[in-house]
């Protein structure tokens, strides 16, 4: 049966004259892949510190593997692993040595922290890289030692913040395959990520969160649903019809029609996609305006957050 294993309550923290978390709401199956989803400044960071002890909070409460992070919080990190935004593994040791040190930091013996290095250099695919340094690594396999220094306790609960950020496609897709035999390993994982297709990918739920706040909290398939509705789009032959072609996009999609001057187009959102596909063709037939092109597309990610959350993202990069 089901346990839950991270739970959080009304988590409020304050830098300063910043509110990064405004009672934060959330709680984490065992077993589970869950993802914290929101753009850059919302609050992801702040979350993962608290619940991994790295941060005091001003309001709520929150437990990890059935212990209170405030009150035990030692006995909280012995069931968790951490990896952050940056990297921790040394670019002179090669990458067996940095798991021997990580084993010794987590106080294993050297038998036993070599032993444990090398399951997990198997473990992780980097068996044939072992005694090589992460400098020569591509960014895909150094985020992987990353990962295996965070699972040297084989934690209950895995915390990894951003895991593929700064990674190309194939070394975002290593990433995912290994996070993905973790969670079928049994590990319960806590990311986050301002990736909507990572999180759709890996978890199992995602919560999104938003100037320290919940949006939505559903599994991958309901959040798109909630804001994934299809979009019918109209490119203007000239921009002299833009109004006219808003217009009908607007009636059609009843309301939301957005203009975009730079690719002469007008989207909105529908429901009912073929219908309203079918009725703009006839609205732009009846009105003889000549149109580029007329179709219906997937939300980009930047609209399925402006349609949630209401702003645009901001583009990544920072911390
Ligand atoms: N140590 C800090 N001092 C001051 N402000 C901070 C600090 N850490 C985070 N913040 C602010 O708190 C908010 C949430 O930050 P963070 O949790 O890092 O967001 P995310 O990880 O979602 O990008 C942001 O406005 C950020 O600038
Ligand atoms: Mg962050």
């Amino acid at each position: 049966m089901a346990t839950t294993t991270v739970e959080a309550e009304n988590l409020g923290k304050r830098f300063k004259d910043t509110t990064a978390l405004d009672g934060f709401d959330v709680s984490v199956e065992s077993g589970t892949v869950l993802g914290l989803l929101g753009p850059n400044g919302a609050g992801k960071t702040t979350t993962v510190r608290i619940l991994t002890t790295l941060l005091r909070f001003d309001t709520g409460r929150a437990a990890v593997a059935g212990f209170d992070v405030a009150r035990d919080a030692r006995q909280v990190r012995r069931r968790i692993g951490l990896t952050g935004q940056q990297t921790a593994v040394d670019d002179l040791l090669s990458a067996r040595q940095n798991l021997v040190l990580f084993g010794k930091l987590f106080r294993l013996n050297k038998a036993d922290a070599i032993k444990r290095a090398d399951q997990l250099l198997d473990q992780f695919g980097l068996a044939d890289a072992a005694d090589k340094q992460p400098k020569k690594f591509s960014g895909g396999m150094k985020r992987r030692l990353d990962l295996a220094a965070s699972m040297i306790l084989a934690p209950q609960v895995l915390f990894l913040d951003e895991p593929t950020t700064g990674l190309d496609p194939a070394g975002r897709r290593e990433v995912w395959e290994t996070v993905s035999g973790l969670a079928a390993d049994g590990t319960t994982v806590v990311l986050t990520t301002h990736y909507l297709d990572e999180a759709d990918r890996l978890c199992d739920r995602i919560s999104v969160i938003d100037h320290g706040r919940n949006i939505a909290e559903d599994t991958p398939m309901g959040l798109k649903r909630r804001m994934g509705a299809d979009r019918l789009e109209i490119v203007a032959a000239d921009p002299v019809d833009l109004p006219a072609l808003r217009s009908i996009v607007d009636a059609v999609a009843g309301g939301g029609a957005k203009v975009d001057e730079t690719s002469g187009s007008v989207s909105a959102p529908v429901r009912n996609p073929v219908e309203a596909l079918t009725a703009a063709a006839n609205a732009v037939q009846d009105k003889k305006l000549d149109v580029a092109d007329i179709g219906l597309r997937r939300p980009t990610l930047d609209e399925a957050f402006l349609e949630l959350i209401g702003e645009p993202t901001e583009k990544e990069g920072d911390q």
